[in-house]
């Protein structure tokens, strides 16, 4: 096994998984309505739908479950996240929430007013959802080369500063209220952002009184990379260079569940005492009391507990190179892949895999459910689906038409990774088999989450 860094945990608790039979998973597929979504987890073999909410959390935080302090208000565990934030991202104020987007409702909210530009590294589908709900338009300053799968850089999930100048020129300052950068990119693949263009884009933003708010909810694989990639940082440890990035920031909104290493659990940090005062009136409708904020105190101590975590440098390591495990191996068979392999996931480039297939008939959709079929492999559509319609209903046309294989914290093995690899390989040789879908129902917003579809004949 080359370039395989051993898992740095023992197994102490075992969940056994579902074993099916091709004919079987024929069934169950068209049952999900060729929708990834829409599979009982009971039914899957290696789930790679998502890493969010699904790591494995480790003694240490199942330990903290039994220490949850589920006083209505002012729970001490409450206090131990606070101090975790405080210490490790270096912000002044938390507000805690249920997840990730229970954060961005409550930023879009307070910053936001009907008519203002978010500019972003890329939208992620809930991010924008909610600034679009607060009648923000979210317009993408990312550069260029991170919409081309194929395009080799160190920091693919950089800001285009021209790009945000331009923007800055064309409708003013004043309609901007913050900038929005995601540390890494999800949907271009995991990228990561480097400490330059942090500072930079930090510069920039000072120059015109434009707030900047990162999505934190990966920050921890982001400074890994700096400290692979970026001259300067190799001998800094990943927790300083996380303190470091945060330092360029006016606060974060955070999923939890995916770099604090919970099941459930976010929240929004700020510097800002008006925006966290105005946040805190706000939370208390939609989330719960500002000591809780939809989470119960057990949960927030095993979130606690997760931030440190995420910052050993051994499980760090492991993470990533795991993900890279797989990419390179399916790098060296020839399949297309977004390159370089990001932090969370490796995502197969469904328009060069499946040139036959116009993005129209939701090529990544046909992948990922074809995938489940050869295999019992659960992966996620992260293109034409995903992407949705403008508020004019016209459909977006997103450069990248992907498939994402997103790799779970600490649950699967180097063997696990073996058997994706191989069912990708396979269905690669067997490609121009593979037919597009038709969509039979299509819900409002957030559509690839319970959109229906059937093959095409
Ligand atoms: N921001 C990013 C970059 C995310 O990837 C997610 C969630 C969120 C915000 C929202 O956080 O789920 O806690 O409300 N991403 C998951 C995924 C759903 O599968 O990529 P949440």
């Amino acid at each position: 096994m080359k370039n395989y860094i051993a898992e740095p945990f023992k197994i102490k608790m075992v969940e056994p998984i579902f074993m099916s039979s091709k004919e079987e998973r024929v069934v169950i597929i068209k049952e999900a309505g060729y929708n990834t979504f829409l599979i009982p987890s009971g039914k899957v073999f290696i789930d790679l739908l998502t890493d969010s909410g699904t790591s494995a959390m480790s003694e240490n935080q199942w330990a903290a479950m039994m220490l949850g302090d589920e006083a209505y208000a002012g729970s001490k565990n409450f206090e131990h996240l606070e101090e975790a934030v405080k210490k490790v991202y270096g912000f002044k104020y938390l507000v805690p929430t249920h997840q990730g987007r229970g954060a961005e409702n409550l930023l879009s909210n307070i910053m936001i007013q009907p008519g203002d530009y978010i500019p972003g590294n890329m939208y992620f589908t809930t991010t924008r959802a909610h600034q679009e709900m607060n009648g923000g338009i979210f317009v993408d300053v990312i550069i260029d080369e991170a919409h081309d799968p194929g395009a080799e850089l160190p920091f693919k999930g950089d800001v285009d500063l021209e790009k945000l100048q331009k923007l800055i020129d064309k409708v003013g300052a004043e309609k901007i209220p913050y900038i929005c950068v995601a540390v890494t990119v999800n949907m271009a693949g995991g990228q990561p952002v480097s400490m330059k263009n942090l500072r930079d884009v930090r510069a920039l933003a000072d120059k015109y009184g434009i707030k900047v708010m990162y999505d934190a909810t990966r920050c921890v694989e982001n400074a890994f990379f700096i400290k692979e990639r970026e001259e300067g940082y190799g001998d800094k440890s990943t927790a300083e260079i996380l303190k470091e990035m945060m330092s360029y920031a006016d606060g974060c909104t955070m999923s939890g569940k995916k770099d604090c290493l919970v099941n459930i659990g976010g929240f929004l940090a700020l510097n800002d005492e008006d925006l966290f005062i105005k946040a805190t009136q706000l939370v208390v409708v939609y989330e719960g009391l500002q000591t809780y904020g939809g989470m119960a105190g057990r949960d927030m101590e095993a979130m606690a507990r997760g931030i440190y975590e995420a910052l050993d440098e051994n499980y760090i390591r492991h993470r990533i190179h795991q993900v890279r495990y797989l990419g390179e191996k399916l790098m060296d068979k020839g399949i297309p892949i977004v390159r370089p392999v990001g932090g969370h996931a490796v995502f197969l480039d469904a328009k060069k895999f499946l040139p036959h297939i116009p993005q129209d008939d939701f090529p990544a959709q046909a992948l990922a459910a074809e995938l489940y079929i050869d295999s019992g492999v659960r992966a996620m559509e992260r293109g034409i689906v995903s992407a949705g319609r403008d508020s004019q209903g016209n459909n977006y046309y997103p450069e990248l038409e992907l498939v994402r294989l997103t790799i779970p914290r600490r649950v699967y093995t180097a063997s696990h990774m073996d058997i994706v690899a191989d069912s990708v390989i396979q269905l690669y040789e067997k490609r121009d088999q593979i037919k597009g879908l038709k969509m039979v129902y299509e819900p409002p917003v957030l559509r690839f989450f319970t959109a229906r579809f059937e093959p095409l004949k």
